[in-house]
């Protein structure tokens, strides 16, 4: 099991870092937030679950605008293909948190709350034991400490663990940054992981919830934009920038501004 700090945290990010989602394009990344490949590991057991970081990019330009077509020949970055591609841009989600489809699970020390919506497909929450079952058998240390993990490590915040007793959500503390997630073992990429509070928004100055555990699509696919609704993984959408999740046929040579 991996060493994640697990405290309360969905304080905002410090404010040089936010993003501005186009109606039509890419987003509009500004400050320079550190951005990585970020792996999802689902084993092996020695390791854990979690994720492993690779490739770093540059953010050149501030603001930088990153693909959200999933079109783009210079992936991670924005190339202009969105305006000559066949992709729906509407961004449908509601600006706030709705808690139409939550679910609760009382455990014996834990209590776990669902908001299926948010699913990536990152599937960290069957990864040592199905989370829910883990939940209900929380009396038991190893167990609550497994659900805990699982639930913290969900990348788009479906999952949420709480001390029954005094309520505290369990969060890994993240640094503000940006994640290109790949899930290797599926051979797909997901989508655009933002961690630490980074505000989001729309071009008109309406801002989203900001949460410490968010993920927008890359794909241009989902039905819930700008989230990642797990669809990338539906259709096998696959960024070519990854080596350890490159579908053979399908490799592309890595995109400007790289580090290996
Ligand atoms: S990246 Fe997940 S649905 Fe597009």
């Amino acid at each position: 099991m991996s060493d994640n700090k697990f405290e309360p945290s969905e304080a905002a990010a410090p404010g040089r870092y936010r993003i501005t989602i186009t109606e039509k394009g890419p987003y509009l990344v500004y400050g320079r937030p550190p951005l990585t490949i970020e792996r999802i590991r689902l084993g092996p057991r020695d390791a854990g679950p979690g994720f492993e970081t690779g490739a770093h990019f540059e953010m050149r330009t501030d603001p930088t605008a990153l693909c959200r077509c999933g079109a783009s020949h210079r992936k991670p970055y924005c190339d202009g293909t969105h305006a000559s591609t066949a992709w729906d841009p509407t961004l449908t989600a509601p600006l706030q948190p709705t808690t139409a489809g939550r679910e609760v699970v009382e455990g014996a020390t834990l209590t776990l709350e669902d908001h299926p919506r948010r699913c990536t497909q990152a599937r960290f929450c069957q990864a040592e034991g199905d989370v829910r079952s883990l939940v209900g058998r929380s009396s038991d240390p190893d167990a609550r400490q497994r659900a805990i993990h699982e639930a913290g490590l969900c990348p788009g915040g479906r999952l949420t663990a709480r001390d029954r007793q005094s309520g505290e959500a369990f969060e890994i503390r993240y640094d503000p940054s940006l994640g290109l997630i790949e899930a290797p073992a599926a051979g797909v990429s997901g989508g655009l992981w933002l961690r630490g509070g980074i505000p989001f928004g729309r071009e008109d100055g309406r801002a989203y919830a900001t949460r410490n555990r968010v993920v927008l699509c890359r794909c241009g696919r989902s039905a819930d934009k700008p989230f990642c609704d797990g669809t990338h993984a539906t259709v096998k959408w696959h960024d070519g920038l990854d080596d350890a999740t490159a579908a053979p046929e399908r490799t592309a040579a890595p995109a400007a501004g790289a580090k290996r």
